[in-house]
Protein backbone atom coordinates (compact mmCIF):
# COMPACT_ATOMS: atom_id res chain seq x y z
CA UNK A 1 0.00 0.00 0.00
CA UNK A 2 3.31 2.34 0.57
CA UNK A 3 3.37 2.88 -3.26
CA UNK A 4 -0.51 3.95 -3.90
CA UNK A 5 0.50 6.97 -0.88
CA UNK A 6 3.49 7.47 -2.99
CA UNK A 7 1.81 7.90 -6.40
CA UNK A 8 -0.87 10.07 -5.02
CA UNK A 9 1.50 12.52 -3.26
CA UNK A 10 3.43 12.47 -6.60
CA UNK A 11 0.62 13.35 -8.41
CA UNK A 12 -0.42 15.95 -6.11
CA UNK A 13 3.14 17.15 -6.27
CA UNK A 14 2.75 17.58 -10.36
CA UNK A 15 0.26 20.30 -9.56
CA UNK A 16 1.95 21.84 -7.11
CA UNK A 17 5.40 22.72 -8.77
CA UNK A 18 6.69 25.41 -7.28
CA UNK A 19 4.48 25.71 -4.23
CA UNK A 20 4.14 23.90 -0.91
CA UNK A 21 1.38 21.50 0.36
CA UNK A 22 0.64 21.34 4.10
CA UNK A 23 -1.73 18.67 5.57
CA UNK A 24 -2.39 18.32 9.11
CA UNK A 25 -3.61 15.15 10.79
CA UNK A 26 -7.01 15.81 12.39
CA UNK A 27 -7.32 17.71 16.01
CA UNK A 28 -7.11 15.14 19.17
CA UNK A 29 -9.90 13.02 20.16
CA UNK A 30 -11.72 14.91 22.29
CA UNK A 31 -12.03 14.54 25.79
CA UNK A 32 -15.03 15.03 27.93
CA UNK A 33 -14.42 14.35 31.73
CA UNK A 34 -11.08 12.83 31.40
CA UNK A 35 -12.63 9.81 28.69
CA UNK A 36 -10.97 9.41 25.54
CA UNK A 37 -13.40 9.54 22.43
CA UNK A 38 -12.14 7.89 19.16
CA UNK A 39 -9.71 9.46 16.72
CA UNK A 40 -10.70 9.45 13.13
CA UNK A 41 -7.60 10.59 10.70
CA UNK A 42 -8.54 13.71 8.21
CA UNK A 43 -9.43 12.07 5.28
CA UNK A 44 -7.13 13.85 2.89
CA UNK A 45 -3.64 13.19 5.48
CA UNK A 46 -4.96 9.94 5.49
CA UNK A 47 -4.95 9.52 1.39
CA UNK A 48 -1.72 10.98 0.97
CA UNK A 49 -0.10 9.09 3.99
CA UNK A 50 -2.06 5.68 5.14
CA UNK A 51 -0.81 7.36 8.75
CA UNK A 52 -3.69 7.34 11.47
CA UNK A 53 -2.08 9.19 14.32
CA UNK A 54 -3.31 12.43 15.43
CA UNK A 55 -0.74 15.34 15.98
CA UNK A 56 1.25 14.72 12.58
CA UNK A 57 1.94 17.56 9.75
CA UNK A 58 2.43 16.34 6.58
CA UNK A 59 4.51 19.02 4.32
CA UNK A 60 4.80 17.94 0.01
CA UNK A 61 7.77 20.71 -1.17
CA UNK A 62 8.48 19.17 -4.95
CA UNK A 63 10.67 21.78 -5.64
CA UNK A 64 13.04 21.67 -2.04
CA UNK A 65 16.26 20.16 -3.20
CA UNK A 66 16.70 16.66 -0.50
CA UNK A 67 12.97 16.54 1.11
CA UNK A 68 10.01 16.63 -0.96
CA UNK A 69 8.26 15.05 1.26
CA UNK A 70 8.33 16.02 5.35
CA UNK A 71 6.68 14.35 8.12
CA UNK A 72 6.24 15.77 11.78
CA UNK A 73 5.25 13.02 14.03
CA UNK A 74 4.48 12.51 17.70
CA UNK A 75 7.51 11.75 19.44
CA UNK A 76 7.66 7.80 21.33
CA UNK A 77 6.72 8.67 24.85
CA UNK A 78 6.70 5.69 27.05
CA UNK A 79 4.61 7.21 29.23
CA UNK A 80 2.46 9.24 27.11
CA UNK A 81 1.68 5.68 25.00
CA UNK A 82 0.51 4.06 28.32
CA UNK A 83 -2.54 6.46 28.72
CA UNK A 84 -3.27 7.14 25.04
CA UNK A 85 -1.73 4.42 22.68
CA UNK A 86 1.04 3.61 20.73
CA UNK A 87 2.92 5.93 18.40
CA UNK A 88 5.18 5.46 15.35
CA UNK A 89 7.59 7.64 16.44
CA UNK A 90 10.20 9.43 14.37
CA UNK A 91 12.59 6.41 13.40
CA UNK A 92 9.65 4.05 12.68
CA UNK A 93 7.49 6.74 10.66
CA UNK A 94 11.21 7.31 8.87
CA UNK A 95 11.57 3.43 7.30
CA UNK A 96 7.67 3.02 7.06
CA UNK A 97 5.83 6.12 5.46
CA UNK A 98 8.37 6.75 2.98
CA UNK A 99 9.12 10.29 4.18
CA UNK A 100 12.62 11.95 2.80
CA UNK A 101 12.74 13.64 6.71
CA UNK A 102 11.07 12.91 9.53
CA UNK A 103 10.97 15.46 12.46
CA UNK A 104 9.30 15.22 15.89
CA UNK A 105 6.28 17.74 15.83
CA UNK A 106 7.90 19.94 18.44
CA UNK A 107 10.30 21.30 15.54
CA UNK A 108 7.75 22.22 13.28
CA UNK A 109 8.03 25.97 14.11
CA UNK A 110 11.77 25.73 13.61
CA UNK A 111 11.80 23.72 10.66
CA UNK A 112 8.76 24.91 8.52
CA UNK A 113 10.68 28.10 7.21
CA UNK A 114 12.89 25.51 5.55
CA UNK A 115 9.76 24.21 3.43
CA UNK A 116 8.15 27.52 2.77
CA UNK A 117 10.66 30.47 1.80
CA UNK A 118 11.31 29.60 -1.94
CA UNK A 119 7.64 27.90 -2.44
CA UNK A 120 4.91 29.83 -4.39
CA UNK A 121 2.11 29.26 -3.57
CA UNK A 122 1.82 27.52 -0.11
CA UNK A 123 -1.00 25.43 0.10
CA UNK A 124 -3.35 25.06 3.69
CA UNK A 125 -6.86 24.05 4.20
CA UNK A 126 -8.03 26.13 7.35
CA UNK A 127 -9.79 23.85 9.01
CA UNK A 128 -11.38 23.57 13.20
CA UNK A 129 -7.61 23.21 14.13
CA UNK A 130 -7.51 26.85 14.94
CA UNK A 131 -4.26 27.29 16.92
CA UNK A 132 -2.25 25.68 13.86
CA UNK A 133 -4.31 27.56 11.92
CA UNK A 134 -2.59 30.68 13.39
CA UNK A 135 0.64 29.49 13.34
CA UNK A 136 0.51 28.74 9.45
CA UNK A 137 -0.78 32.76 8.40
CA UNK A 138 2.45 33.68 11.46
CA UNK A 139 4.75 31.80 9.27
CA UNK A 140 3.32 32.90 6.11
CA UNK A 141 2.98 36.48 7.59
CA UNK A 142 7.05 36.37 8.68
CA UNK A 143 7.90 35.48 5.13
CA UNK A 144 5.95 37.81 3.51
CA UNK A 145 7.43 40.54 5.33
CA UNK A 146 10.63 39.94 4.51
CA UNK A 147 9.17 38.91 0.38
CA UNK A 148 10.62 42.34 -0.89
CA UNK A 149 14.12 41.47 0.32
CA UNK A 150 14.37 37.93 -1.22
CA UNK A 151 12.10 38.26 -3.94
CA UNK A 152 11.08 34.45 -2.98
CA UNK A 153 8.41 32.79 -0.81
CA UNK A 154 4.79 32.24 -0.71
CA UNK A 155 2.66 35.29 -2.34
CA UNK A 156 -0.66 33.81 -1.22
CA UNK A 157 -2.12 30.78 0.69
CA UNK A 158 -4.28 28.23 -1.99
CA UNK A 159 -6.72 25.90 -0.35
CA UNK A 160 -4.94 22.39 0.35
CA UNK A 161 -8.18 20.51 0.59
CA UNK A 162 -8.93 21.90 -3.10
CA UNK A 163 -6.27 20.07 -4.62
CA UNK A 164 -7.27 16.97 -3.56
CA UNK A 165 -11.04 16.67 -5.12
CA UNK A 166 -10.29 15.90 -8.32
CA UNK A 167 -7.94 13.08 -7.16
CA UNK A 168 -10.09 11.84 -4.67
CA UNK A 169 -13.44 11.90 -6.74
CA UNK A 170 -11.89 8.56 -9.00
CA UNK A 171 -11.73 5.96 -7.17
CA UNK A 172 -8.48 3.72 -7.91
CA UNK A 173 -8.65 0.04 -7.73
CA UNK A 174 -7.33 -0.17 -4.03
CA UNK A 175 -10.31 2.13 -2.72
CA UNK A 176 -13.17 0.32 -4.98
CA UNK A 177 -11.87 -3.00 -2.71
CA UNK A 178 -12.27 -1.10 0.07
CA UNK A 179 -15.59 0.26 -0.74
CA UNK A 180 -16.52 -3.34 -1.63
CA UNK A 181 -15.40 -4.67 1.11
CA UNK A 182 -17.98 -2.15 3.81
CA UNK A 183 -20.57 -2.29 0.82
CA UNK A 184 -20.29 -6.48 1.68
CA UNK A 185 -20.99 -6.28 5.68
CA UNK A 186 -23.44 -3.53 5.40
CA UNK A 187 -25.34 -5.55 3.49
CA UNK A 188 -25.25 -8.59 5.63
CA UNK A 189 -26.34 -6.27 7.71
CA UNK A 190 -29.38 -5.02 6.25
CA UNK A 191 -30.61 -8.47 5.18
CA UNK A 192 -30.01 -9.41 8.46
CA UNK A 193 -32.17 -6.67 9.92
CA UNK A 194 -35.48 -7.33 7.33
CA UNK A 195 -35.41 -10.66 8.92
CA UNK A 196 -35.14 -9.57 12.63
CA UNK A 197 -37.89 -6.29 11.89
CA UNK A 198 -41.13 -7.29 13.35
CA UNK A 199 -44.10 -5.99 15.46
CA UNK A 200 -43.17 -5.74 19.18
CA UNK A 201 -39.55 -4.87 18.13
CA UNK A 202 -37.88 -2.19 19.19
CA UNK A 203 -35.79 0.26 16.68
CA UNK A 204 -32.55 0.03 18.56
CA UNK A 205 -32.48 -3.58 18.71
CA UNK A 206 -32.36 -3.74 14.89
CA UNK A 207 -29.40 -1.44 14.84
CA UNK A 208 -27.34 -3.01 17.62
CA UNK A 209 -27.92 -6.37 15.54
CA UNK A 210 -26.59 -4.28 12.65
CA UNK A 211 -24.04 -2.71 14.49
CA UNK A 212 -22.42 -6.14 15.89
CA UNK A 213 -22.22 -7.25 12.03
CA UNK A 214 -20.34 -4.20 11.48
CA UNK A 215 -18.06 -4.68 14.60
CA UNK A 216 -17.22 -8.17 13.97
CA UNK A 217 -15.92 -7.11 10.59
CA UNK A 218 -13.24 -4.57 12.12
CA UNK A 219 -15.73 -1.77 11.80
CA UNK A 220 -17.97 0.41 12.95
CA UNK A 221 -21.10 2.51 11.99
CA UNK A 222 -19.93 4.82 8.56
CA UNK A 223 -22.59 7.69 10.54
CA UNK A 224 -25.22 7.43 13.43
CA UNK A 225 -27.31 4.32 11.64
CA UNK A 226 -31.10 5.35 11.54
CA UNK A 227 -33.84 3.07 12.18
CA UNK A 228 -37.31 4.87 11.55
CA UNK A 229 -40.46 3.11 11.97
CA UNK A 230 -43.52 4.93 11.12
CA UNK A 231 -43.55 8.71 11.32
CA UNK A 232 -39.96 8.62 12.27
CA UNK A 233 -39.81 7.81 8.85
CA UNK A 234 -40.63 11.35 7.99
CA UNK A 235 -37.41 12.79 9.94
CA UNK A 236 -34.54 12.81 7.73
CA UNK A 237 -31.66 12.49 10.71
CA UNK A 238 -33.85 10.42 13.42
CA UNK A 239 -31.38 8.54 15.46
CA UNK A 240 -32.78 8.35 18.46
CA UNK A 241 -34.08 4.75 17.30
CA UNK A 242 -35.98 4.05 20.73
CA UNK A 243 -39.10 3.03 19.15
CA UNK A 244 -41.47 0.30 19.21
CA UNK A 245 -42.32 -1.28 16.11
CA UNK A 246 -46.54 -1.55 15.44
CA UNK A 247 -47.94 -3.34 12.99
CA UNK A 248 -48.58 -1.65 9.58
CA UNK A 249 -45.62 -0.10 10.05
CA UNK A 250 -43.00 1.07 7.65
CA UNK A 251 -39.23 0.50 8.26
CA UNK A 252 -36.49 2.54 7.29
CA UNK A 253 -33.03 1.76 7.56
CA UNK A 254 -29.92 4.02 6.94
CA UNK A 255 -27.15 2.21 8.02
CA UNK A 256 -23.71 1.74 6.53
CA UNK A 257 -20.44 0.43 7.39
CA UNK A 258 -16.88 2.18 7.88
CA UNK A 259 -14.09 -0.80 7.72
CA UNK A 260 -10.31 0.89 6.83
CA UNK A 261 -11.58 4.11 6.69
CA UNK A 262 -14.36 3.33 3.39
CA UNK A 263 -17.62 3.74 3.74
CA UNK A 264 -20.79 2.10 2.78
CA UNK A 265 -24.21 3.65 2.60
CA UNK A 266 -26.94 1.97 2.39
CA UNK A 267 -31.39 2.69 2.98
CA UNK A 268 -34.03 0.51 2.43
CA UNK A 269 -37.65 0.86 3.40
CA UNK A 270 -40.09 -2.05 4.50
CA UNK A 271 -43.40 -2.84 5.98
CA UNK A 272 -41.72 -4.52 9.13
CA UNK A 273 -44.82 -7.17 8.63
CA UNK A 274 -44.47 -8.12 5.58
CA UNK A 275 -47.02 -6.59 3.75
CA UNK A 276 -47.55 -2.76 2.57
CA UNK A 277 -50.85 -1.08 2.77
CA UNK A 278 -52.08 0.02 -0.75
CA UNK A 279 -50.45 3.72 -0.22
CA UNK A 280 -47.38 2.25 1.12
CA UNK A 281 -46.71 0.39 -2.12
CA UNK A 282 -47.56 3.29 -4.35
CA UNK A 283 -45.47 5.41 -2.60
CA UNK A 284 -42.95 2.46 -2.68
CA UNK A 285 -43.35 1.87 -6.13
CA UNK A 286 -42.59 5.27 -6.76
CA UNK A 287 -39.34 5.63 -5.04
CA UNK A 288 -38.24 2.81 -6.58
CA UNK A 289 -39.03 4.21 -10.21
CA UNK A 290 -37.49 7.51 -9.02
CA UNK A 291 -34.46 5.38 -8.04
CA UNK A 292 -33.87 3.34 -11.11
CA UNK A 293 -34.01 6.53 -13.31
CA UNK A 294 -31.87 8.11 -11.49
CA UNK A 295 -29.38 4.94 -11.20
CA UNK A 296 -30.08 5.00 -15.45
CA UNK A 297 -28.07 8.18 -15.57
CA UNK A 298 -25.15 7.53 -13.70
CA UNK A 299 -22.75 6.75 -16.40
CA UNK A 300 -19.49 8.22 -17.55
CA UNK A 301 -20.12 11.72 -19.39
CA UNK A 302 -23.21 12.65 -18.29
CA UNK A 303 -23.42 15.55 -16.05
CA UNK A 304 -23.72 15.52 -12.16
CA UNK A 305 -27.19 17.11 -11.80
CA UNK A 306 -28.98 14.53 -14.79
CA UNK A 307 -29.80 11.85 -11.46
CA UNK A 308 -31.44 14.18 -9.90
CA UNK A 309 -32.78 15.92 -12.30
CA UNK A 310 -34.57 12.36 -13.26
CA UNK A 311 -35.59 11.34 -9.77
CA UNK A 312 -37.21 15.19 -9.10
CA UNK A 313 -38.99 14.60 -12.49
CA UNK A 314 -40.16 11.01 -11.93
CA UNK A 315 -41.69 11.75 -8.27
CA UNK A 316 -42.80 15.13 -9.50
CA UNK A 317 -45.16 13.37 -11.77
CA UNK A 318 -45.90 10.92 -8.93
CA UNK A 319 -47.38 13.86 -7.10
CA UNK A 320 -49.52 15.14 -9.31
CA UNK A 321 -51.22 11.69 -10.54
CA UNK A 322 -51.71 10.95 -7.05
CA UNK A 323 -53.02 14.32 -5.94
CA UNK A 324 -50.55 15.42 -3.67
CA UNK A 325 -49.79 18.17 -5.69
CA UNK A 326 -51.47 20.17 -8.34
CA UNK A 327 -50.03 22.28 -11.04
CA UNK A 328 -47.84 21.89 -14.50
CA UNK A 329 -44.49 19.56 -13.76
CA UNK A 330 -42.67 21.71 -15.18
CA UNK A 331 -43.30 24.75 -12.96
CA UNK A 332 -43.81 22.86 -9.46
CA UNK A 333 -39.96 21.70 -10.09
CA UNK A 334 -39.23 24.98 -10.95
CA UNK A 335 -40.87 26.72 -8.09
CA UNK A 336 -39.44 23.88 -5.81
CA UNK A 337 -42.66 22.78 -5.02
CA UNK A 338 -42.13 18.96 -4.48
CA UNK A 339 -39.84 19.71 -1.70
CA UNK A 340 -43.05 19.59 -0.26
CA UNK A 341 -42.45 15.93 0.11
CA UNK A 342 -38.56 14.83 -1.48
CA UNK A 343 -36.83 17.88 0.56
CA UNK A 344 -32.93 16.71 -0.15
CA UNK A 345 -30.49 15.89 -2.64
CA UNK A 346 -30.44 12.66 -4.64
CA UNK A 347 -26.72 11.68 -3.98
CA UNK A 348 -23.40 12.38 -3.24
CA UNK A 349 -19.75 10.89 -3.75
CA UNK A 350 -18.67 7.79 -1.17
CA UNK A 351 -15.46 6.58 -0.29
CA UNK A 352 -12.86 7.96 2.45
CA UNK A 353 -15.68 10.61 3.76
CA UNK A 354 -19.51 9.53 3.67
CA UNK A 355 -19.97 12.49 2.18
CA UNK A 356 -16.81 12.37 -0.22
CA UNK A 357 -14.79 15.06 -1.87
CA UNK A 358 -15.64 15.90 -5.61
CA UNK A 359 -16.38 19.29 -6.48
CA UNK A 360 -19.52 19.20 -8.96
CA UNK A 361 -19.82 22.48 -10.68
CA UNK A 362 -17.50 24.34 -13.19
CA UNK A 363 -17.07 28.19 -12.92
CA UNK A 364 -19.73 28.39 -15.09
CA UNK A 365 -22.28 26.76 -13.37
CA UNK A 366 -22.03 23.85 -15.67
CA UNK A 367 -21.96 19.95 -13.60
CA UNK A 368 -19.40 18.09 -14.01
CA UNK A 369 -19.70 14.96 -15.88
CA UNK A 370 -19.45 11.63 -13.94
CA UNK A 371 -16.32 9.66 -14.80
CA UNK A 372 -15.35 6.09 -14.74
CA UNK A 373 -14.08 5.53 -11.09
CA UNK A 374 -16.24 7.60 -9.18
CA UNK A 375 -18.45 5.80 -6.85
CA UNK A 376 -22.17 7.91 -5.81
CA UNK A 377 -25.17 7.17 -3.62
CA UNK A 378 -28.52 7.02 -5.55
CA UNK A 379 -31.12 7.66 -2.60
CA UNK A 380 -34.34 9.45 -3.72
CA UNK A 381 -37.59 9.33 -1.15
CA UNK A 382 -41.02 10.55 -0.06
CA UNK A 383 -41.89 12.08 2.80
CA UNK A 384 -45.13 12.74 3.92
CA UNK A 385 -45.08 14.08 7.61
CA UNK A 386 -47.99 13.36 9.96
CA UNK A 387 -48.54 16.83 10.50
CA UNK A 388 -47.87 17.69 6.40
CA UNK A 389 -49.41 21.63 5.79
CA UNK A 390 -49.34 22.55 2.20
CA UNK A 391 -47.72 25.60 0.72
CA UNK A 392 -50.98 28.35 -0.57
CA UNK A 393 -52.21 26.75 -3.69
CA UNK A 394 -51.20 23.30 -3.42
CA UNK A 395 -53.80 21.03 -1.13
CA UNK A 396 -54.51 19.59 2.08
CA UNK A 397 -53.15 15.69 1.66
CA UNK A 398 -55.47 12.95 2.66
CA UNK A 399 -55.21 11.15 6.00
CA UNK A 400 -54.27 7.87 4.78
CA UNK A 401 -50.94 9.34 2.95
CA UNK A 402 -49.52 11.18 6.30
CA UNK A 403 -46.72 9.59 8.35
CA UNK A 404 -45.09 7.91 4.97
CA UNK A 405 -41.82 8.21 4.65
CA UNK A 406 -39.66 5.98 2.33
CA UNK A 407 -35.77 6.44 0.62
CA UNK A 408 -34.25 3.69 -1.32
CA UNK A 409 -30.32 4.45 -1.42
CA UNK A 410 -27.58 2.46 -3.20
CA UNK A 411 -23.95 2.83 -3.88
CA UNK A 412 -23.40 2.85 -7.56
CA UNK A 413 -19.73 2.95 -9.04
CA UNK A 414 -19.62 4.36 -12.58
CA UNK A 415 -17.35 1.73 -15.21
CA UNK A 416 -16.08 2.67 -18.25
CA UNK A 417 -19.51 1.53 -20.43
CA UNK A 418 -22.07 2.26 -17.47
CA UNK A 419 -22.60 1.68 -13.95
CA UNK A 420 -22.00 -1.64 -11.24
CA UNK A 421 -24.96 -0.89 -8.48
CA UNK A 422 -22.26 -2.28 -5.58
CA UNK A 423 -25.28 -2.64 -3.05
CA UNK A 424 -27.40 -4.77 -5.21
CA UNK A 425 -26.90 -7.45 -2.45
CA UNK A 426 -30.10 -6.24 -0.54
CA UNK A 427 -32.81 -6.62 -2.54
CA UNK A 428 -35.88 -3.41 -3.27
CA UNK A 429 -38.26 -5.14 -5.12
CA UNK A 430 -41.66 -5.29 -3.84
N1 LIG B 1 -26.62 8.30 5.59
C1 LIG B 1 -26.22 9.58 5.15
C2 LIG B 1 -26.71 9.87 3.82
O1 LIG B 1 -27.49 9.13 3.28
O2 LIG B 1 -26.29 10.80 3.19
MN1 LIG C 1 -27.69 7.06 3.83
MN1 LIG D 1 -26.26 8.91 1.47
Amino acid sequence: MQMVYQQRRQRVMAQIGQGTAIFASAPPAVMHNDVEHPFRQDSDFYYLTGFDEPGAIAVLAPHHEEHHFVLFVRPKDKEKETWSGRRLGVEVAQERLGADAVFPIAELDEKLPEYLKQADPLYYHFGHNTKLNGRILHHWQKLLATYAKRGTGPRAIADAHLLLQALRRVKQPEEIDLIRKAVAVSVKAHNHARELAQPGRYEYEIQAEMEHLFRLAGGGPAYPSIVASGDNACILHYIENNRQMQAGDLLLIDAGCCCDYYNADITRTFPVEGRFTPEQRILYELVLEAQLRAIDQVRPGQPFNAFHDAATRTLTEGFVELGLLVGDVDTLIEEKKHKAFFMHGTGHFLGLDVHDAGILRNPDKTWQPFEAGNVVTVEPGIYISPDYEPVEGQPAVAERWLGIGIRIEDDVLVTPDGHEILTAGVPKAI
